[in-house]
């Protein structure tokens, strides 16, 4: 029977054959333990000399780490291993060797692998980490569907910028000027007024000159935005849905975590409601923690992220931001005209902020007042303050960044082990 690793818990006390690689062995004179993986999973193979035809234990002797092999054998129960099975092989058919593999079970410095990212997914840890960022996109759809949301594609191509102008990707749109999108919340807004709540995900783009633990050029971000929501409706849903895409990971994910050793502790306690301060206040928590020389106007940077997350164990919402940090697009408070109605969502344990939204301006004259500020141009986004002028409501948004967030539920320090071909300032290979 020809099956796959995740499948063998079917077929214990079986004869089965699985297509795998030779991922690491140990080996004595009498017996061989071959670390196999197929994709689906990893699995210990053990090969007994006395049990197996000579030829065979020579193979399973002399592979290389790997070789690609169709693998029989018997599926026993194995209380050691955290996977629960082991294979008794029987025999062993080699589909083509591997000869000199360059990632070898010792330790690799980080530039050597990444320069080999291509064959880097394969190893155990990142199998790991790419299983949780589709738990998360998984749950993610499975989150807004159950909410009536409808899945809408924003275009990667515009000619249009929501977060500022000075981090765009430029390019040619045969003689017109286009953008790579930084962002698909303007088309979304759109969309809301079509179909009510919508949600996209897809692939965003930002020459950002960051080179942090924090900052990709390319990364992935999941846009919802609901007509007639208003500020407080705004962060309800923000917790829920974090709460669901966490909780999903620790049920469905037991064995990433498990290799990741991700101390699940803390993402136990992850259920909404999430504790709110004030950006007013969050300026006041940093003065009592000794951060001097912020002042009421300054943006946080990852270090006040990280000391004001420290003071809560879950995700904590900053709020009511001041108007001239934020974008054009952003409602004012009704009752302070110096801050908007946003909240970014920092998360745990330093891995910063998550999730930027906000109310939007549903007001015609105001929007333009706004545009006029921030020196857009007119023509670009006369479809965007269009929106406004045919049956205006209040509605809001958010973006919640896809590798932030895995890279925060998975444990891992960085966020380029967190999407499968990471696009770094100084890397655009493989
Ligand atoms: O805060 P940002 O810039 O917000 C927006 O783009 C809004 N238009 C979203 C919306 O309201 N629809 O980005 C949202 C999130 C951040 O909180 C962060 O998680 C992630 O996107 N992000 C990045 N992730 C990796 N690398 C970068 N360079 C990122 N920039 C933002
Ligand atoms: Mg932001």
């Amino acid at each position: 029977m020809k099956t796959t690793i995740s499948e063998v818990y079917k077929f214990v006390d079986q004869e089965i054959t699985i297509g795998a690689w030779l991922a690491n062995k140990r080996s004595s004179g009498k017996i061989a333990f071959l670390q196999l993986r197929d994709g689906t999973g990893f699995i210990q193979g053990v090969v007994v000399k006395s049990e197996v035809d000579e030829e065979v234990f020579q193979k399973a002797k002399t592979i290389t780490q790997e070789t690609s092999l169709y693998v029989t054998g018997v599926v026993r129960e194995d209380k050691r291993s955290p996977f629960g099975y082991e294979l008794g092989v029987t025999n062993i058919e080699i589909i083509h060797e591997s000869v000199g593999y360059p990632i070898t079970p010792k330790e690799h410095g980080t530039e050597f692998l990444m320069d080999n990212r291509h064959l880097w997914l394969r190893s155990k840890r990142q199998h790991a980490i790419m299983k949780i960022r589709n738990e998360l996109i998984r749950s993610t759809y499975e989150f807004f569907n159950e909410r009536g949301f409808v899945k809408i594609d924003a275009p990667i191509l515009t000619g249009s910028a929501p977060e500022g102008t000075t981090e765009l990707f430029h390019t040619k749109y045969f003689d017109e000027d286009a953008y790579l999108s930084q962002s698909g919340q303007l088309y979304m807004e759109a969309a809301a007024m079509a179909l009510g709540k919508v949600f996209s995900f897809g692939p965003t783009f930002r020459a950002e000159k960051s080179k942090t633990r924090r900052h990709l050029i390319e990364f992935w971000m999941i846009e919802p935005e609901m007509a007639f929501y208003e500020f407080e409706d705004n962060l309800k849903i923000q917790e829920e849905y974090v709460t669901h895409i966490v909780q999903s990971v620790l049920k469905n994910c037991p064995l990433p975590l498990k290799t990741l050793e991700r101390d699940t502790t803390i993402l136990e306690k992850v259920k909404a409601p999430f504790p709110r301060i004030t950006y007013d206040e969050a300026i006041q928590l940093l003065h009592e923690k000794g951060f001097d020389d912020i002042k009421w106007g300054d943006d946080f940077g990852a270090p006040h992220e990280t000391a004001i997350a420290e003071s809560f164990d879950k995700p904590v919402f900053i709020t009511h931001y001041p108007t001239s940090l934020k974008p054009f697009y952003m409602q004012p408070d009704p009752n302070r005209e110096d801050v908007v109605l946003c909240a970014d969502l920092i998360a745990p344990e330093g891995y910063g902020e998550i999730i930027g939204g906000s109310q939007r301006i549903h007001d015609y004259e105001l929007l333009k007042k706004r545009l006029e500020e921030h020196n857009l141009d007119f023509d670009a986004y006369k479809w965007y303050l269009e929106l406004r002028q045919y049956g205006s409501v209040p509605h809001s948004g958010f973006g919640l960044g896809l590798e932030r967030t895995v890279a925060w539920i998975s444990g891992v320090e960085h966020v380029r082990e967190t999407i499968p071909f990471p696009r770094l300032l100084n890397r655009l290979y493989p």
